[in-house]
């Protein structure tokens, strides 16, 4: 269900749950794109003459008010966005959160504290949830879902809030959903999928489901080396998911039994340590030395993955390419995201996807216009390419 489906909203109270959980450095906001992609609601909205109640997590306090993560800063920035005040609520419920909405004039923007300071907002037990959620939807008459960074979370501020409010999804959810599903359900070809990252464990069901929709699988990242490693490469010591082994050989039988081409760096940059100013040189990805750790991809693998990623109709990156926060180990990220911004100018549809790539490819400059969708999910936007059934998504229907 679409704001639409909410019939005219002037006057009326809309809690918003979004996804306002960036990267903070004590109270500097490091990057600000989720709080920028909730914008279009917001103002959609505020233009309706509703009153936009947000909702929204920072962190993992654990069901502990932690003052590190007070969602104040994002309340200053959003205000600094939308140009008005943005007052933040001392919790998502009771005496300071009942005045400030009671306060408020048609347009107003209000921002409830941190939703997991509470620790029904997480609880196993739906009841708990659901009591947490029914005592917020007490102070809206609508609920707007718009937070997708945490639709594949069953929680209590984004989905048993549904179950007491009239509810749709805002602008950003919709968005997201729609480019998702472009390059999921019925890609123009060649659709090429770039998978990097530390941990090949946390890309098994995107492999395993795209293995059947790619026409190709470029992998680089520190989850490469156990690639290398089942192709009988020696890796030093690069990350390595020993237990992990045996099932990237199937992905590679697979590929080749579906004709998918997998593409793996032919060059990788060592170095001693892991550290910024580590020495560090290229050698060939079937020549590691051992007690040296791969840290990017070589000169050579990023020409190579540009050019496929070119050469590309649709293409959908999740997770850089080496340790990009160290700008000796950051031109494979680099390189994919300038072979995505490329294939973007020839016509390409190109979908950037994860907190950590989204993060990459503006701190190494790249402007948002530069890709079809950056989309503002990290496990969510996985699961979507997984197939997985999103909870967040499923109770609005
Ligand atoms: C994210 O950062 O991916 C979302 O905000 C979800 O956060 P979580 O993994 O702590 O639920």
């Amino acid at each position: 269900k679409t704001l639409k489906s909410l019939g005219d909203l002037k006057g009326k109270r809309v809690l918003v749950r979004a996804d306002f959980n960036v990267p903070l450095d004590g109270t500097t906001i490091k990057d600000d794109g989720r709080i920028k992609a909730a914008l279009p609601t917001i103002k959609e909205l505020r233009g309706q003459g509703a009153k936009v109640i947000l909702m929204a997590h920072l962190g993992r306090p654990k069901g502990k008010v932690v003052p590190e993560l007070s969602l104040a800063p994002v309340a200053d920035r959003l205000g600094e966005l939308l140009g008005v005040s943005v007052p933040l609520a001392d919790d998502t419920y009771g005496p300071d959160a009942e005045a400030k909405v009671d306060a408020m004039q048609d347009g107003d923007v209000v921002l409830l504290q941190n939703v997991r300071f509470n620790p029904e907002e997480t609880s196993k037990d739906e009841a708990e949830r659901d009591a947490y959620a029914e005592k917020i939807a007490k102070l809206g008459d609508a609920f707007v879902s718009d937070g997708f960074g945490v639709v594949h979370r069953a929680q209590g501020s984004n989905y048993s809030v549904a179950k007491f409010l009239p509810s749709a999804a805002g602008l950003l959810v919709e968005k997201e959903v729609k480019a998702l599903s472009k390059a999921t359900e019925n890609p123009e070809r060649p659709f090429t999928v770039v998978l990097g990252g530390s941990k090949v464990s946390d890309k098994l069901g995107v492999i395993e489901n795209l293995l059947s929709k790619a026409d190709r699988l470029v992998i680089g990242g520190g989850m490469v080396f156990t690639f290398l490693k089942a192709k009988g490469y020696e890796v030093g010591s690069s990350l390595l998911e020993d237990d992990q082994v045996d099932t990237v050989k199937g992905y590679i039988q697979t590929a080749q039994e579906k004709g998918v081409e997998l593409v793996l760096p032919t060059d990788i940059v060592v170095a001693d340590e892991f550290k910024a100013d580590s020495p560090h040189e290229v050698v060939a990805a079937d020549a590691m030395p051992a007690g040296r750790m791969g840290l990017d991809i070589g000169p050579d693998s990023q020409k190579l993955f540009h050019d496929k990623i070119v050469d590309s109709k649709t293409v959908v990156w999740n997770g850089p390419m080496g340790v990009f926060e160290f700008p000796a180990f950051a031109e494979g990220t680099r390189a994919v995201a300038q072979g995505l911004v490329d294939a973007t100018k020839a016509g390409a549809f190109t979908i950037v996807g994860g907190g950590d790539s989204a993060s990459a490819v503006r701190n190494l400059g790249f402007p948002d216009d530069g890709f079809s969708h950056i989309s503002t999910g990290g496990g969510a936007s996985l699961e979507f390419l997984e197939g997985k059934e999103l909870p967040g998504l499923k109770v609005l229907e």
